[in-house]
């Protein structure tokens, strides 16, 4: 559906993005996910056309469209900030695209008032100036407004990171839900993780204008292709010598040079061994208390170990109880050293 290929983009002798490959499918929720200053608006402003690549092709369902002007690639666009006319109503806001192509007034009318109801505006707030709703409420009109002309492909930078946080998780669960209904492809920018994996069907991980990793959540998780990805995505902790040389001696076979990573989860404490499971000797230094698990810092063969336990409403050890890590070694991501 959307191929990147070989996309180059410079400004003036720096490099941003350095030879991007992507193809995003019909229908999907595809995620450009990286740390601030790593290309991912970069990316997406060429795919719109605000950009023009060094090098490379942008094609959409097989069309080359590198050099198609921005107004005739029917694309939606929904930036961080909502880029609303703020004096303008909210209707009027909504209905500009479709004024715009000159449609007839009944026709936007009915058009408006549908995906109004669909992003949970009200008739009332369709009235107001954009200036009187609060953020949460501007962001629904700005993605009601991308949508109400019905594209084929929608662009989002990190259209949810001026809410709040419950707001962001409430208007999150409702794009996805309004993404699958219209089908429409989205591609969605964020540096936020849980964001990410909540919401994609892929993703691509982006560092320093290169693409480390393309997966769907799971994979990019529980496999990802590179220590960057491993360390970006989530929390995990990198065992240390002592740690991985008491693995080896119960049989793993983990080269010493190499850097050994496991997730928080994948740690338990005081829980029965199986198959070729280790235990690790550890004592409480604290926890945090977050109601669905607890997370314990715990010292273990001379580093901090970080657990994250299910809350099963009976066991909650204390600073200082001395406890069992079981650890297995299959559970570890481990990358070769960066050679300098
Ligand atoms: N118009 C521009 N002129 C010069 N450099 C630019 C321009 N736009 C972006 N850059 C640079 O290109 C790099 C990538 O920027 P980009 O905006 O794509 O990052 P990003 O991943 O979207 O970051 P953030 O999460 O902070 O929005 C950065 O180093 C940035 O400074
Ligand atoms: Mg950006």
């Amino acid at each position: 559906m959307i191929d990147l290929k070989n996309i180059i983009v410079r400004f003036g002798d720096f490099e941003a993005l350095h030879n991007i490959n992507v193809n995003v499918d019909k229908g999907e929720f595809f995620t450009f996910l990286g740390p601030s200053g790593c290309g991912k608006t970069t990316t997406l402003r060429t795919i719109t056309g605000f950009i023009q690549p060094a090098e490379g092709k942008v094609y959409v369902n097989d069309k080359d469209i590198t050099n198609v002007p921005i107004e005739k690639r029917n694309i939606g666009i929904v930036f961080q900030s909502y880029a609303l006319f703020p004096t303008m109503t909210v209707y009027d806001n909504i209905a500009y695209g479709l004024k715009i192509k000159k449609m007839k007034k009944d026709e936007i009318d009915t058009k408006v008032r549908t995906i109004a109801k669909k992003v949970d505006l009200s008739d009332e707030q369709l009235g107001k100036a954009v200036s009187q709703l609060s953020g949460g409420q501007q962001q629904r009109v700005a993605i009601a407004r991308s949508l109400v002309t019905e594209p084929e492909i929608i662009c989002l930078d990190e259209p949810l990171s001026n809410l709040d946080a419950k707001l962001r998780v409430q208007l999150r669960t409702e794009l996805k839900h309004m993404q699958k209904e219209f089908g429409i492809t989205s591609i969605y920018v964020t540096h936020d993780q849980e964001e990410a994996l909540t919401l994609s069907d892929r993703i691509a991980v982006f560092n320093k204008g290169y693409i480390e990793q393309i997966g769907t959540p799971n994979e990019i998780y529980n496999h990802s292709a590179t220590e960057f990805v491993c360390n970006f995505i989530g929390d995990i902790n990198r065992l240390n010598d002592n740690i991985v040389s008491k693995l080896n001696e119960h049989g793993a076979a983990l080269d010493p040079a190499w850097h050994h990573y496991i997730r928080l989860e994948r740690l338990h404490v005081n829980s029965e061994p199986k198959d070729d499971d280790v235990i690790l000797k550890g004592v409480v230094k604290s926890r945090e208390y977050y109601g669905l698990y607890i997370k314990y810092y715990i010292d273990c063969e001379g580093q901090e170990l970080k657990i994250i336990e299910k809350n099963d409403g009976i066991n909650l050890y204390d600073t200082g109880d001395f406890i069992n890590i079981v650890i297995s070694a299959r559970d570890l991501m481990s990358y070769p050293p960066k050679e300098a």
